[in-house]
């Protein structure tokens, strides 16, 4: 009994022993001919293992063939329509990224009284100035595009779809501050001369 025991014993080291002697031999992958990023190439002389791509090599998903719609220019010039048809979804999308990213200088309304404004930061123009209201859209989608002076540009934090739909949103704001009485359809107008709704709360319409 004891002897088997010692023979089955002498079988187990024999075999770890041969397990760790196989193991040390399986180097041969280890020490193959890799090639180390951004070192000499091993196949082309004088070349890099990090090819640069082919010139005019374009990555999956970012050929952008459109130029008005991811440069807000025609033929060098800001264009002054949306590259697609617009929507109320649009002016809402435009309305919500506009308040996130846009408020914090140029304030809800876009007169340029933002927080930031504020506290120091340089005053952008009000939107309702004659020149910013007779500035094509373009010129607003190049500004979040490349930024514009003092203002830092927004391409990394706004799609290219959102940035048309916040410009959108923005004439729609420049619409709200000069709108005429003949720009209401008739059937609201009458609303107009109606005195608004008592404040629910005395001292609301302080505000
Ligand atoms: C951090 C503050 C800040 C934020 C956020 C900001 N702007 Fe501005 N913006 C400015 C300032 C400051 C100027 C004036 C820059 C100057 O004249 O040097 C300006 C100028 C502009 C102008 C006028 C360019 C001209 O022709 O004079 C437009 C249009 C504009 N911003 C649009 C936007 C839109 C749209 C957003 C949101 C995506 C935005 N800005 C977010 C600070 C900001």
């Amino acid at each position: 009994m004891g002897e088997a025991r010692g023979a089955r014993c002498g079988r187990l080291i024999l075999a770890a022993g041969w397990l760790l002697a196989a193991a040390a031999c399986r180097q041969d992958m280890h020490n193959g001919p890799v090639g180390q990023p951004l070192r000499e190439s091993l196949f082309v002389k004088g070349a890099s293992t990090s090819r640069m791509p082919v010139e005019g090599t374009v990555a999956r998903g970012t050929l952008k063939d459109d130029e008005a719609f991811f440069t807000g220019k025609q033929a060098g010039a800001a264009a002054n329509a949306l590259p697609f048809a617009l929507t109320a979804q649009i002016l809402d999308r435009g309305e919500e990224r506009f308040n996130i990213y846009c408020t914090p200088c140029h304030g809800l309304s876009g007169q340029g009284d933002g927080m930031i404004v504020r506290r120091g930061y340089r005053l952008p123009p009000s939107f309702h100035v004659d020149r910013m209201r007779q500035a094509p859209l373009g010129h607003f989608y190049d500004v979040m595009t490349n930024g514009f002076g003092a203002m830092p540009d927004y391409r990394a934090q706004i799609a290219p779809r959102d940035r048309w739909a916040i410009a959108a949103y923005v004439r729609a704001l420049q619409l709200s501050q000069h709108a005429a009485a003949a720009d209401v359809p008739a059937e609201e107008r009458q609303k107009l001369s109606q005195p608004a709704a008592a404040p629910a709360a005395a001292g609301e319409h302080k505000r």
